[in-house]
């Protein structure tokens, strides 16, 4: 992963996240995509969860400029068969929730950009869902 990779995403994330409704879109995206992680919501303050995750998709992109891993493995630590219990394959839907709403909001998508959000945060989510 090049420090161009890092850069493109940076910039696009910033294109998109001081805008509420992308959270509340990728939620929905997210939550629709499967019965089994909606249910995993249903007790959760929407609210305050969407400003949890704009923390940690921040959390994935300092990562790849090179970050410590301190936040990403208490992550996995709170996402693990001991914590919240989401499973290996869910990351799956996670990441394409994410990539279906930037590719809504950020106004200078391409597959381009697609792809170095891909090669960015793919450790990060990785050394997430491996701490399973
Ligand atoms: C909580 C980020 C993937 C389900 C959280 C929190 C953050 C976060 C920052 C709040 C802090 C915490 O409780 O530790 C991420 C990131 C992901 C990811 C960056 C991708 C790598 C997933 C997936 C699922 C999921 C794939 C479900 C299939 C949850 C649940 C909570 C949570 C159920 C707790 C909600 C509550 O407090 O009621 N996530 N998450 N996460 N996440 Fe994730």
């Amino acid at each position: 992963m090049g420090t161009a990779d890092s850069d493109i995403v940076f910039q696009s994330y910033g294109r998109c996240c001081n805008n509420e409704q992308f959270f509340v879109d990728f939620y929905d995206r997210f939550m629709g995509s499967s019965d089994e992680v909606r249910a995993l919501f249903v007790d959760t303050d929407m609210k305050q969860q969407r400003h949890l995750l704009r923390n940690g998709i921040m959390q994935l992109v300092m990562h790849a400029r090179g970050m410590p891993d301190s936040k990403l493995r208490a992550l996995g630590q709170s996402h693990s068969r001991n914590g919240y219990n989401i499973r290996p394959e869910w990351y799956r839907l996670w990441l394409d929730a994410l990539l279906d709403t930037l590719r809504q909001h950020d106004g200078e998508f391409s597959a381009e950009v697609e792809s170095a959000w891909r090669r960015a945060i793919l450790p990060g989510i990785e050394l997430i869902r491996d701490a399973y």
